[in-house]
């Protein structure tokens, strides 16, 4: 029997991720935080999208919603075609797991775990047999310049090598969406260019996309396009291939 499935029946959007009028409040009374005031996004299919914007004016909590790791108060999240509001909470947990990467800004890797083992934890959640996670895991990381370190435990790498790790994870089961949180934030200049390079190359398909949180400006030349966000609010958005800008900022403001 098919039970009718309001998700599924949701037709696909022309973006990859559709956001409009979405707010999030942390706590309440004295202690409310309006960390989102009403955001409005578009991310195309085959685009990478940096998201700019001041510590505290809500990137980590907008990507957090639409990667579906958080709720928003009020609004609509589209994410390739799936309204996640409407989702329950397994519904949600598959989605992301078939469909989204995600690269924390701590990069969350298990230190008990070898690099080859912690590529490839997404496959072996997702059920896959061990020694073809493994195998998988390994492709990812030889593209990402660490096929010698797969049997190395993670706490002998060092930052860059580690953020590359956290970046073979979120790619490992091709997600249709990466979203990636500062991950440049800890390297140097030529290793944030590296993995940039590598998550553009890997990540930008023209039935994917990808959205990078970042302020690293030296980073910004791979960018298809740049939101500016303040104070929980988009402020701008330039297109970089045709320098077009949706609501630029005032001149002297
Ligand atoms: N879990 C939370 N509880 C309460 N306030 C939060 C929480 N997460 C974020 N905030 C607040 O929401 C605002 C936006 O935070 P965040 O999205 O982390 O900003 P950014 O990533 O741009 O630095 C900040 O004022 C922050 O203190
Ligand atoms: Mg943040």
């Amino acid at each position: 029997m098919t039970l009718f499935d309001p998700v599924d029946a949701l037709s696909e959007t022309d973006v990859a991720v559709r956001v409009r009028g979405v707010t999030k409040e942390f706590g309440s009374g004295d202690w409310l935080t309006k960390a989102l005031r009403g955001v409005d996004l578009d991310v195309p299919y085959g685009a990478l999208l940096m998201l700019v914007g001041p510590s505290g004016c809500g990137k980590t909590t907008l990507v957090s919603i639409v990667a579906g790791t958080l709720q928003a108060t009020e609004g609509e999240v589209i994410v390739l075609g799936k309204d996640l509001a409407a989702m329950k909470s397994s519904q949600k947990v598959r989605f992301r797991r078939d469909n989204v990467g995600f690269v924390f800004q701590s990069y969350n890797l298990l230190p008990a775990l070898t690099v080859v083992e912690n590529a490839a934890v997404p496959l072996i959640i997702a059920g896959w047999r061990r020694s073809h996670a493994i195998e998988a895991a390994s492709e990812i990381l030889d593209q990402l310049g660490l096929g010698n370190r797969m049997t190395s435990l993670i706490t002998e790498l060092s930052g860059g090598q580690q953020q590359r790790v956290a970046i073979a994870r979120a790619l490992v089961h091709e997600p249709r969406l990466l979203v990636c949180d500062e991950p440049t934030s800890s390297l140097d200049a030529e290793n944030g260019r590296i993995t940039l390079e590598l998550i553009s190359k890997i990540a930008v398909q023209p039935d994917r996309a990808v959205i990078v949180v970042t302020h690293d400006s030296r980073v910004y030349d791979f960018a298809d396009q740049i939101a500016s966000m303040e104070d929980g609010q988009i402020k701008s958005v330039r297109d970089c291939r045709t320098n077009a800008c949706k609501n630029p900022p005032l001149e002297n403001s």
